[in-house]
């Protein structure tokens, strides 16, 4: 079995998703898309950014490497009656059956970082895309101060030493790392960009609830309580997460936990 695609599929990714709309929505409304435009969202998940997109008018392709996920977006696009987005499995790695040139944009929102083998990654994605095309990633930071990178940070610390030649999803958020990858797949450096953007998380309970469900729902929190579990370190990390959630949290909105996270917003112009 793929590790990758285990992880992604345990627990129940779409009930993070849910914090994640607003910023998904907002975030799709800044990159032109229109009627006809024909877009592959890479690692969709359960849809946050292509949802948004099919209801642009774009035709979407999401692409998930996990079955739950895939079957949770076409629920939630069947009960939408989107015509124009479907969902299906595959690996943002070897995207066997998808043409060459066959897509206006790929969009690829904390997806497509979370896939091993990066210049495999960064090679299928180019190569789908249409001469004149457009890539957006949207990617954690690694030793950002902010949410998601702390998480994934404590979490890596409880969890078991990575395997030999792991390569950190985290390094899709250096930018050495990233024109290295598409100047791999033959894409100048001129033709890459990057800025600073954030992504709030809105989350309906106290901080603490929220931790709790990263521990029930998120795929790489759950594997960490697993692993601190194994060595009676459980406690420290909920403590770790709760600080953490509790500091970071500005609760704007009565009832409302909301967090930012910045990341980093990759622009691939491809010729
Ligand atoms: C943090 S979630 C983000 C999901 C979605 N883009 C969003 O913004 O809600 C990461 C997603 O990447 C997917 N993923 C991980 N590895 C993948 C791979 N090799 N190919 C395709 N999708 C992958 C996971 O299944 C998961 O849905």
């Amino acid at each position: 079995m793929n590790p990758n695609k285990v992880l992604w599929e345990k627990g129940d990714f779409t009930r993070i998703a849910e914090s994640m709309r607003e910023s998904g929505e907002a975030l799709v409304g800044t990159l032109g898309i229109r009627k006809g435009l024909k877009i592959l969202d890479l690692g969709c998940g359960d849809g946050t950014t292509a949802i948004p997109a099919a209801k642009l008018g774009a035709d979407v392709l999401g692409v998930d490497i996990a079955r739950n996920l895939v079957e949770a977006g076409n629920r939630r696009a069947q009960k939408l009656g989107l015509k124009n987005l479907r969902f299906q499995e595959g690996d943002a790695a070897d995207l066997a059956g998808l043409p060459n040139n066959s897509f206006d944009m790929v969009v690829s929102i904390f997806g497509a970082m979370f896939a091993p083998k990066p210049f495999e990654v960064a090679k299928e994605i180019v190569r789908v895309t249409r001469p004149g095309g457009r890539i957006v990633m949207g990617n954690w930071i690694p030793n950002d101060p902010t949410f998601v990178a702390q998480i994934l940070k404590i979490s890596a610390a409880y969890a078991p030493p990575p395997a030999e030649g792991f390569i950190s999803p985290m390094t899709w958020g250096i930018e050495a790392n990233v024109i290295e990858r598409f100047a791999s797949a033959g894409v100048p450096r001129a033709n890459v960009s990057f800025v600073r953007d954030t992504y709030m998380f809105n989350f309906p309970g106290m901080p603490s609830a929220f931790v709790d469900a990263f521990r029930r729902y998120y795929g790489p929190t759950i594997d960490a309580f697993e692993a601190a579990e194994k060595n009676d370190r459980a406690d420290d990390l909920k403590s770790e997460l709760d600080a953490l959630f509790e500091r970071q949290s500005t609760n704007l909105r009565k009832g409302i936990t909301s967090i930012p996270a910045t990341f980093m917003r990759v622009k691939v112009a491809v010729e």
